[in-house]
């Protein structure tokens, strides 16, 4: 009798025994090691890739090599043929067979789940483990003594072929289903989603199918389309969100929603062609048809998540902020007017809150905070900040109406970030004269050459970094107190400080458009950033108090600002700088996640079932912290780690004429 052969697969570590004649892929399935296949094992596809590590393996009691395999045979001949040459060493798993022991490497793109590596700077790898699969199977031909559907035949060599008992196909797709056996002769590849679903067939052997990453901004609505067999970004695009004709913010939507039959509805058909083009933008960018797409993901607040379902918003417009549901949801992409693969879904991320969308649940799924042992702090500014505090233990989440002034609004020179706004400033301690870079030019605005390499762009305004740097500086440099204001004691150390009315301006840049500090501008960054610290306090104190060990800043202006700068000025709490870093656009990565890791979404609605909310309207401490965090960087807290890094201005106040709370919206949505 044939001795069994011990096969060990790197880098699983799987091993155990088997027959000789074994194929690879065989032994690899069995022991549940990580070996892809589209083709079943017919030599076609070459996804079965391995390659035999040669010598003696002590550890594993093997000596391994080449010569324990099968000899190259006639189906790896067809297939270099027609496909090209495999790398060297490497074999078709599926054909070569066990003739001795071996140690079997699988190489990362053989690999079902393998992984794609996102930056340093970021929380964690994907593990690429789409939720539509691809299988390629030989179909029975129909035969008049034996009749039965195409359907059901498919069916039966998904069986067969695969292990997948109950599959189902609805109407879109078996009007595609007769062709393609056709056209394929009786050879498919079918995309099944979960195990269940066939969302698309393709006559003979495809090996590629793709999907759509979506974040829905107020503003913006941004599409990433990935190769889920790999992982890689293949095309991105973004677009404006045609619902700002109806409001430029969400409060405005949600009125508008409210005050016009069908508003809502309106609304819901803009983003869904918006969305359409953009997909279509995105299979085009990459060169391929959107038939080729199976699956899409969506982030978005909750008032963006409800109008692309088609669930109208009104409810998210007044207290009690309900949600029409929390929970991930699966929808075909027919139903909400996307045009992709036949029987493609649409997978929305949960929401967390009536002010805590799925935007934040994608933030929540790039940075995991639920496996942090570190206290983490994520932070999203747009016009309301989502705020994130937690680590594996409990994890906790509020939104607080920081309205718009880091984005430029109500901010006299404020502009949005785009090219000619100031985005970087400093301020010379002793002379107060200051210097700038605007968005478009390197160059600073005392570097020669600076006028003539913004020629083209101008100086237009300054924006939400620009603004946070612009005071922080002033306040380091003296020029604002820790009460936030513009001190007149400073007008005798510089013309640049000006009288206007009752209060004082500082000078950023002179000429055409000037572009002043005032107290106002001041005042309205105040507001703003003792709104976003009173709504981190709020879920400090629902966790004892524990400071945050790290902090992330997502979102577009988390990306921009200088962690030190927004410390300076109190936005975040005291943390080591070192431990303050920007998230970038996670949650456009959390729906990326979704999208190449099946698994990921089941995670994200537990974690979210389990986030604590809190609602910051109705607690009655959010107006004491929001006072003490009016002052620069906080009334009470002593930023200690803050002062161990940079020299902060001793403490003092003016208690300057513009009181702390005056002008202070509790309104919510003023947008997001
Ligand atoms: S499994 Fe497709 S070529 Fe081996």
């Amino acid at each position: 009798m044939a001795q069994d052969h011990l096969v060990v697969f790197t880098p699983s570590g799987k091993r155990g025994r088997f027959p000789e004649g074994t194929s690879v892929l065989e032994a690899a399935r069995k022991l549940g090691a990580d070996l892809d296949s589209v083709c079943g094992g017919r030599g076609i596809c070459g996804r079965c890739q391995i390659a035999v590590a040669e010598g003696d393996f002590p550890k594993h009691g093997i000596s391994s090599g080449a010569a324990h395999l099968t000899d190259w045979n006639r189906v790896e001949a067809r297939y270099t043929d027609k496909r090209g040459a495999l790398a060297s060493g490497r074999r078709l798993g599926c054909q070569a067979r066990l003739c001795g022991d071996v140690v079997i490497d699988v190489p990362p793109d053989s690999q079902v789940h393998r992984q794609v590596v996102r930056k340093a700077a970021e929380a964690r790898d994907i593990a690429v483990d789409p939720v539509v699969r691809l299988h390629y199977v030989e179909v029975r031909e129909p035969d008049m003594d034996d009749p039965s559907s195409d359907l059901r035949r498919l069916q039966a060599a998904l069986a067969e072929q695969w292990g997948l008992t109950n599959t189902h196909a609805d109407l879109p797709v078996l009007r595609i289903l007769q062709p393609a056996l056709r056209k394929g002769r009786w050879q498919v590849t079918v995309a099944v989603r979960e195990g269940r679903d066939i969302v698309a067939i393709w006559p003979g052997l495809r090996e590629k199918t793709y999907g759509v990453a979506v974040d829905i901004g107020s503003t913006t609505i941004a599409a990433h389309l990935a190769d889920l067999a790999t992982g890689e970004v293949l095309a991105s695009a973004g677009i404006m969100n045609p619902q700002i004709r109806f409001g430029e913010d969400l409060m405005s939507r949600v009125s508008f929603a409210m005050l016009h039959p069908n508003g809502d509805k309106e609304m819901t058909a803009a983003v869904r062609t918006a969305l359409d083009e953009l997909i279509g933008a995105v299979a085009a960018e990459a060169g391929i048809e959107r038939g080729d797409i199976v699956e899409t993901t969506v982030v978005g607040n909750p008032i963006m998540h409800h109008l692309f379902l088609g669930l109208d918003p009104i409810e998210l417009g007044g207290a009690p902020f309900a949600l029409a549901l929390d929970q991930g949801l699966s929808t075909p992409a027919r139903d909400l007017g996307l045009a992709m693969a036949p029987g493609a879904f649409v997978y929305t991320l949960p929401c967390i809150a009536g002010h805590v969308g799925a935007d934040t649940a994608g933030v929540v799924l790039a940075e995991a905070p639920h496996e942090q042992e570190a206290m983490t702090l994520l932070v999203d500014v747009g016009t309301n900040a989502e705020i994130v505090l937690g680590n594996r233990e409990r994890i906790l989440a509020c939104s607080s109406p920081t309205g718009p002034a880091f984005e430029g609004a109500q901010v006299s020179s404020g502009q949005r970030a785009a090219p000619g706004a100031i985005e970087r400033v400093r301020v010379d301690r002793d002379t107060l004269e200051p210097r700038f870079k605007v968005i478009g030019s390197d160059l600073w605005s005392d570097d020669p050459g600076f006028e003539d390499a913004i020629a083209g762009i101008g100086v237009n305004g300054i924006c939400g970094s620009g603004i946070i740097e612009a005071l922080a500086e002033l306040f380091l440099a003296g020029v604002i107190t820790e009460d936030g204001v513009i001190d007149k004691a400073a007008a005798e150390r510089t013309p640049r400080v000006v009288p206007e009315g009752r209060t004082f301006s500082y000078i950023l840049r002179e000429g055409e458009p000037l572009i002043a500090i005032t107290q106002g501008d001041v005042r309205a960054i105040q507001l703003a950033k003792a709104a976003l610290h009173a709504g981190v306090k709020l879920l400090m104190d629902r966790r004892g108090g524990v400071p945050a060990e790290r902090i992330r800043l997502a979102g577009a202006f988390g990306s921009h600002i200088d962690v030190t700068y927004a410390m300076v000025l109190g936005l975040i709490p005291d943390c080591d700088l070192h431990q303050v870093s920007s998230a970038g656009n996670a949650a456009g990565t959390g729906a990326r996640i979704a999208l190449l890791n099946v698994a990921s979404r089941r995670e994200i609605e537990q974690i979210v079932g389990k986030i604590e909310k809190i609602e910051t309207a109705i607690e009655p401490r959010f107006q004491a912290h929001f006072v003490e965090a009016m002052a620069f960087p906080h009334k009470s807290d002593p930023y200690e780690k803050l002062r161990q890094a940079i020299t902060l201005p001793p403490r003092s106040r003016t208690g300057g004429e513009a009181g702390p709370t005056r002008g202070r919206r509790r309104a919510r949505l003023s947008a997001s």
